[in-house]
């Protein structure tokens, strides 16, 4: 039976994730516990991606090499860059670009050297089950947030977007950043900083990758502003419901 990877960008995402599996067992690698298990009766390897793209890729690196996954899922929260990616939207990745990823003049900017390009794209068909089990939880977001979450966030009609997602070594919190990014890269649904370095990871091992984050801030001079509370009673749960919509029906 397919393995299935499953990295979580928040701690609050892996618990619940971890509460869901029945018969979780820890296996520690590279200074990360892996959760090895199952879920909805598939084969499950879970763990924190932890923060930064080199991180993030060692952690898939062990996933590919050690747990022989089949198939990554990442989950996380994202800063929203285009004007319609709002708070509580849910992005699903078609490609992603490492947004810091500059060796020119040897190479154009934004590609990866010797890989001949600069985006890393998501496998279709991983990707539009997970954008269908996110328009599932979407479309009823109080079956799945408490209700002062929802008037506070006014999280009343969230969307799913599927498209692009940059990713970088930075935090996005500054508006003047986000704009400048907006601008170098038009076609940008969102900010994260993970996702690109493990879509490079997985081509490396010819392993379908997708990506799907919760818009949890603009990326701009507020970005900052109850993120934590975001995680913990926005982000964690659409993660868990999509994921959990997912593999009931995969
Ligand atoms: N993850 C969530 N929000 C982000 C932001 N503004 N920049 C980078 N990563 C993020």
């Amino acid at each position: 039976m397919a393995v299935i990877g499953i990295m979580s960008a928040m701690h609050e995402e892996l618990a619940a994730v971890l509460a869901a599996m029945p018969d979780e067992q820890r296996v520690r690698v590279a200074g990360r516990d892996f959760w090895v298990g199952h879920w909805h009766g598939h084969d499950v390897v879970a763990v924190l991606s932890r923060i930064g793209k080199v991180a993030a890729a060692t952690t898939a690196t062990v996933l590919l090499e050690r747990f022989k996954v089949d198939a990554l899922v990442f989950t996380g929260a994202a800063g929203g860059l285009a004007p319609h990616a709002q708070v509580g939207d849910v992005v699903v990745a078609t490609g992603l670009v490492q947004h810091d990823m500059d060796a020119s003049p040897l190479f154009p900017r934004y590609e990866v050297p010797l890989y001949g390009r600069a985006r890393f794209d998501t496998d279709p068909a991983l990707s539009e089950a997970l954008a269908a089990a996110a328009s599932q939880v979407l479309s009823d977001p109080a079956q799945h947030l408490g209700a002062q979450a929802i008037a506070d966030f006014h999280l009343l009609s969230p969307r799913v977007h599927q498209g692009l997602i940059v990713s970088g070594d930075r935090f996005v919190s500054t508006t003047a950043e986000s704009q400048a990014l907006q601008r170098s890269l038009p076609d940008a649904l969102a900010v994260e900083m993970e996702g690109a370095a493990v879509a490079q990871v997985c081509l490396d091992y010819g392993v379908p990758f997708a990506a799907v984050r919760t818009i949890s801030d603009r990326a701009d001079d507020d970005a900052h502003t109850d993120f934590n509370r975001f995680i913990r009673e926005v982000a964690s749960r659409y993660s868990l419901a999509i994921l959990s919509q997912w593999l009931m029906h995969r």
